[in-house]
């Protein structure tokens, strides 16, 4: 059994719109409906809960109610950070749960509204050789550790190799039993913080194996202002997954300027 858990408690500061972003239309649907509509339409996920910024379970249960999502069981607030409201999540999931029970789970972002089904698909396949599966793309850009000094602001103290470094994407899957204990241990550390779940099973439960599965550059997050323009153009392609070549043919249009398209063939 795979449940799909949909973070959706944040605010979305950064865009800083008077609406959480998941809530912004793009494309003509909610963010989030977008994500749970690929959710509702996959074949390996048999339920979805969701966890809703507070205040805004009444906009979520009328976008569910008229979409006729059939796979979303519960609506919940979310947590005052990312980890509280996965922790939410561990804890309706448990309730359920006989003894000795276990399922999949995979935590995915609100905010990623262009997940693919193979994303997907490749979380819960690796689910029956590993207990925990991140998702996860190359890094375009040299990515570069840096140090604050005071007033003199920041200087460089490491430049990891770029061929190693990815970019952390959701899902992020788990059996429901790793990603519990893997929060219980991290309950008894005073100074616990993340902004992920995979960092938690790599911190609290290192002798766990964490898989990583290719992601793709379609399935972005909404963070910044920009990203909402970004998503709508990429919205606007036929396919969400990911090209593999742009074709010549679309890249002499675009330099002559006769569509934004540039991807496809
Ligand atoms: N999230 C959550 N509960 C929180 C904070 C974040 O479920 N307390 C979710 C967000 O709704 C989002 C995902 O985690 O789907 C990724 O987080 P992020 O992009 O940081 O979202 P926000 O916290 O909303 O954005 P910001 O940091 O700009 O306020």
């Amino acid at each position: 059994r795979t449940t799909a858990v949909i973070l959706a408690g944040g605010t979305g500061q950064r865009v800083g719109l008077s609406i959480p972003k998941q809530l912004l239309k793009i494309a003509g649907k909610a963010v989030i409906e977008h994500t749970l509509t690929t959710f509702e339409n996959a074949e390996s996920i048999d339920d979805v809960i969701v966890l809703m910024a507070p205040g805004y379970v009444p906009d979520i249960e009328k976008i569910v109610a008229k979409a006729g999502f059939t796979k979303v069981k519960r609506i919940i607030e979310g947590g005052s950070t990312r980890n509280e409201t996965t922790e939410r999540a561990i804890s309706a999931l448990g309730e359920g749960l006989a003894e000795g029970e276990d399922r999949n789970v995979l935590f995915h972002d609100a905010v990623r509204p262009l997940l693919s089904q193979r994303v997907i698909d490749d979380c819960v396949i690796a689910l029956e050789r590993y207990q925990a599966v991140d998702v996860a793309i190359p890094s375009a850009d040299t990515i570069i550790v840096t140090r604050t000094h005071g007033e003199d602001g920041e200087f460089i103290t490491e430049i990891p190799d770029r061929s190693r470094l990815r970019r952390g994407q959701t899902p992020q899957a788990f059996k429901l039993s790793t990603i519990r204990r893997a929060y219980e241990v991290a309950a008894g550390d005073p100074n616990f913080q993340a902004t992920d779940d995979c960092s938690v099973v790599l911190k609290y439960l290192p002798d766990v194996p964490i898989h990583v599965v290719a992601g793709d550059e379609y399935n972005m997050k909404v963070t910044q202002p920009v990203d909402v323009f970004i998503a709508d153009k990429l919205f606007q392609l036929a396919s969400t997954a990911a090209p593999e070549q742009v074709s010549e043919e679309a890249y002499r249009e675009l330099l002559t300027g006769k569509t934004v398209v540039i991807f496809g063939g």
